[in-house]
């Protein structure tokens, strides 16, 4: 695949502007990490950057001849341009929008973008790392596209459908991503693995959900977890899916959210997988208050017992928590704890440590220990 990677106004100036927001990397240093991404993946890629409008819409014209990707941040012109948006439109060409800020905290101006509706993804609110997030989407989706379904009226209420080749019913793995439950971390942290469990002939739907903001959602984001596994009963009646072999697996927060949603939702999943899932969140404090606030809100301390699985368990389904030994981000406790907990309280529970992987490792298929995951997660 031949990727363009074109940057609109003002990020000539990367590393010097508003180091605060957009931070200290240089658009060169972007672009050189950029490409070698893409090399990583088997992909080539050109970058382009310019201040001016029309010279943007005549890269993205000159794009069908020389590329067959985009991943486009538009700067300002995002929030204004309804021509840029015509021009992704008009030459078809599959374009991953990426903002290095989160655009959807800062000025309400921002909080609108005319080219998105043009573009199959946006990334906001990553830095720069979002641009190489952009590139892994790509990927993964040119190795199988998903169908992108509503389980819901609102625009995170939606997930990802994709289904082995050869006739069904396929069991089905239920991905739900991490992220602390924030806005800027959404669905396609579990791309490569939706599609990596596709070749051991799992169908995946990996859905996306309302996350905070506004503080102290959680009513709203464990509702949309448990809708959008119930939603596997619709789809069913479209495609081949057998709802008497479903797995729920989460990773991170979404660990955390997978726990409620089966917990929740009207048809109980056949076995329920975490991965570096944030299990016992009481333990999780002081450290983590101003996430679990941010969740929470004003019922963080009156409430928490009520969203904790540890403290909500027996979950009554096969359980596997999984585990990088090497993970700072959310320690093996929580699965060493959980796992025993479970066991403890009647549950089937195995607890699996990954030797030397990372938080991140345990979606990310070019990780070294990634069989392992797999096979916690095939059951
Ligand atoms: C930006 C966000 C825009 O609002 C702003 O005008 C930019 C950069 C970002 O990458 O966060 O120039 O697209």
């Amino acid at each position: 695949m031949r990727i363009l990677l074109l940057n609109g106004p003002n990020l000539n100036l990367l590393g010097t502007r508003t180091p605060e927001v957009y931070g200290a990397t240089t658009l060169r240093q972007v672009e050189e990490s950029c490409r070698e991404r893409a090399e990583q993946y088997g992909h080539s890629l050109e970058a382009y950057q310019s201040n001016h409008e029309g010279a943007l819409i005549d890269a993205i014209h000159a794009a069908r001849q020389t590329a067959d990707a985009i991943v486009f941040n538009p700067g300002a012109y995002t929030h204004t341009s309804y021509a840029l948006r015509d021009a992704i439109e008009a030459v078809e060409i599959q374009t991953v929008e990426v903002h290095i800020s989160n655009v959807r905290e800062r000025e309400p101006w921002r909080r609108i973008s005319r080219t998105e509706p043009a573009c199959v993804y946006q990334i906001f609110g990553r830095g720069v790392s979002g641009y190489l997030a952009a590139i892994a989407h790509l990927h993964y989706r040119s190795i199988h596209p998903p169908i992108t379904l509503s389980y819901g009226g609102h625009p995170d209420q939606v997930g990802d459908l994709r289904l082995p080749d050869g006739p069904g019913s396929h069991p089905v793995a239920v991905l739900i991503h991490g992220g602390g439950w924030t806005g800027p971390f959404t669905r396609d942290v579990m791309d490569g693995m939706a599609v990596d469990l596709l070749a051991h002939g799992l169908a995946t739907w990996n859905i996306e959900y309302r996350r905070i903001p506004p503080v102290g959602g959680w009513r709203d984001t464990l509702g949309d977890v448990a809708a959008g596994l119930d939603a596997l009963e619709v789809l069913a009646d479209h495609h081949p899916l057998d709802l008497a072999d479903v797995t729920v697996i989460g990773h991170s927060a979404g660990g955390h959210l997978g726990f409620f949603a089966a917990r929740i939702a009207r048809r109980r999943p056949q076995r329920f997988v975490s991965l570096a899932g944030m299990l016992d969140l009481h333990s999780l404090r002081p450290d983590f208050d101003e996430l679990l606030s941010g969740f929470m809100g004003d019922e963080l301390d009156t409430g928490i017992h009520r969203v904790d699985p540890i403290r909500n368990l027996p979950m009554g389904i096969p359980i596997v928590a999984v585990h990088g030994d090497r993970d700072d981000a959310v320690s093996p406790d929580q699965s060493r704890r959980f796992a025993a907990a479970a066991a403890a309280s009647g549950d089937r529970a195995r607890l699996v440590e990954v030797a030397g992987a990372d938080h991140h490792d345990l979606v990310d298929p070019t990780a070294p220990s990634w069989e392992t995951v797999t096979e916690c997660c095939l059951g």
